[in-house]
C-alpha cells in the first residue's frame, strides 16, 4: 500500500488539554484526546477511523480475553525545537508487529498502514507532545483477535487500535536489580520475541516478588540454566566490559529491541566494538569486581537508557559507578537526545517526519 489512507476523522468537541497537568504525567495514565481504530474483516483492513478517546464495545466473548490473540507495540513521537514532528522508526515496529503477528497467528498489516494511521493521529493530536526534556508522545499499537467464538483457532477478525500518552521518563533514579534465576520469561521455542501480551501478564508475580525484595527491576536469565542473561524487566539490557559493548544476541526468548538496535549502530559509527552473543551472569559479576564493567543499562523506548546503579546476586551486592560519569551512555544519552529533538542532522534516517 504507498497511497495515502483513506481514514475517517471525527475530532472531539471536548479536549481534555487545558486540564492536562504536564508537570505530573504518570508513564500510560494520561491518554491524549483521539485514538484510532480499524477493523480486520473478510481478509482486510477496513473502517480506518480516529476517533475521540473513549471506550469501545466489545463481546466477552472475544478469542483476545479467553486465548491471548493480543500483542502490541510502543514507540514515540517528539517535537523538535522548529515545530517539525517525527516519529522515531516506525518501520521497525511496523516490521516487528508483524513477527508478532505470525507467531500469534493473527492477521498482519501493511506496513504504510502501520505508519500512516500512527503519522494521521498523531498529527490530530499534535498539541499533546510534551516539548520538555526527556518528554515525549508514547504511541500504543495494539492488535486483538474480535471473534467471539470459544474453540482454540485462529480469529477471523481483528482490532488494531492505537493509543497515545503524552510522557516523561520512566524510570527516575538508576535501578538496583536481581538476577531472576526461578522464574522464566520466555523459552526456546516460545514467543518471547514477540511483542505478546501474554509475556508482560506473566512477568507480573516475579516482578512484584522482586519488588517486595527491594529490587527497582529484574533480569531474566535463560529458562534452561538460569545461568545466561536475557533482558531487563521490559527493556534489553546491555554493558560495556572491557571497552566493548556487549548485549544478549536476539533469539526466540528476547525481543528484538529497536533502541538495543540504535544503540549498537550508534556504538559501531563510533568505531566501538561490538559483541552480541551469550552473556553469562558470571562474566557480569567478574566485571563489576574487576573494574571492567564501566556500564550496564536497560534500553527501550519506555525506558530509554535506563542505567543499572546496582545488582544483587547470590547474596551480594554490587555496586556500579555513578550514571552520570559513564563515558557510554552519557554519550548515547546525549546523541539520542540529539538526533529525537532535531538538534542535529539525521543521518541514519531515523525519524519519519509527520509534519
Ligand atoms: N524487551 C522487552 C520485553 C520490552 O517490552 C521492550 C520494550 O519495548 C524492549 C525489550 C525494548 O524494545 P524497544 O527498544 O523496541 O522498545
Ligand atoms: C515499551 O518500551 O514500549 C515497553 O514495552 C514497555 C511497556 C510495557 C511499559
Amino acid at each position: 500500500m504507498t497511497d495515502t489512507l483513506d481514514i475517517k476523522i471525527t475530532k472531539t468537541t471536548k479536549s481534555r488539554l487545558a486540564e492536562t497537568d504536564f508537570s505530573n504525567l504518570v508513564f500510560g495514565r494520561t491518554f491524549s484526546d483521539h485514538m484510532l481504530v480499524a477493523d480486520y474483516e473478510g481478509g482486510e483492513w477496513k473502517n480506518i477511523e480516529i476517533l475521540p478517546y473513549g471506550e469501545i464495545a466489545l463481546s466477552p466473548a472475544i478469542s483476545a480475553l479467553h486465548y491471548g490473540q493480543a500483542f502490541f507495540e510502543g514507540l514515540k513521537a517528539y517535537k523538535h525545537e522548529d515545530g517539525t514532528i517525527a516519529v522515531f522508526r516506525p518501520e521497525k515496529n511496523a516490521a516487528r508487529f508483524n513477527k508478532s503477528a505470525e507467531r500469534l497467528c493473527t492477521a498482519e498489516i501493511p506496513v504504510d498502514l502501520f505508519t500512516q494511521s500512527i503519522a494521521a493521529l498523531v498529527d490530530v493530536d499534535r498539541d499533546w507532545i510534551p516539548a520538555a526534556a526527556g518528554h515525549s508522545l508514547y504511541i500504543r499499537p495494539v492488535m486483538f483477535a474480535t471473534d467471539a467464538y470459544l474453540g482454540v483457532t485462529p480469529s477471523k477478525t481483528y482490532k488494531f487500535v492505537v493509543l497515545t500518552c503524552p510522557v516523561g521518563p520512566y524510570f527516575t533514579k538508576p535501578l538496583r536489580v536481581k538476577f531472576e534465576t526461578h522464574y522464566t520469561r520466555a523459552a526456546e521455542g516460545g514467543f518471547g520475541y514477540a511483542k505478546a501480551a501474554g509475556n508482560y501478564g506473566g512477568s507480573m508475580l516475579p516482578f512484584k516478588k522482586a519488588a517486595e525484595e527491594g529490587f527497582d527491576q529484574l533480569i531474566w536469565t535463560d529458562a534452561k540454566e538460569h545461568l545466561y542473561v536475557e533482558e531487563m524487566g521490559a527493556a534489553n539490557v546491555m554493558f560495556v566490559l572491557d571497552g566493548k559493548l556487549v548485549t544478549p544476541s536476539t533469539r526466540d526468548t528476547i525481543l528484538d529491541g529497536v533502541t538495543r538496535d540504535t544503540v549498537i549502530s550508534l556504538a559501531k559509527s563510533w568505531g566501538m566494538p561490538v559483541e552480541e552473543r551469550r552473556v553469562s551472569i558470571a562474566e557480569v559479576v567478574e566485571g563489576a569486581r574487576n573494574g571492567k564493567l564501566t556500564d550496564a543499562f536497560g534500553a527501550g523506548t519506555a525506558a530509554t537508557i535506563a542505567p543499572i546503579g546496582a545488582f544483587h546476586h547470590n547474596g551480594e551486592e554490587f555496586t556500579l559507578s555513578d550514571p552520570s560519569t559513564r563515558e557510554f551512555s552519557q554519550k548515547v544519552l546525549k546523541t539520542l537526545d540529539d538526533i529525537r529533538y532535531g538538534r542535529v542532522e539525521d543521518t541514519f534516517g531515523w525519524n519519519y517526519v509527520v509534519r
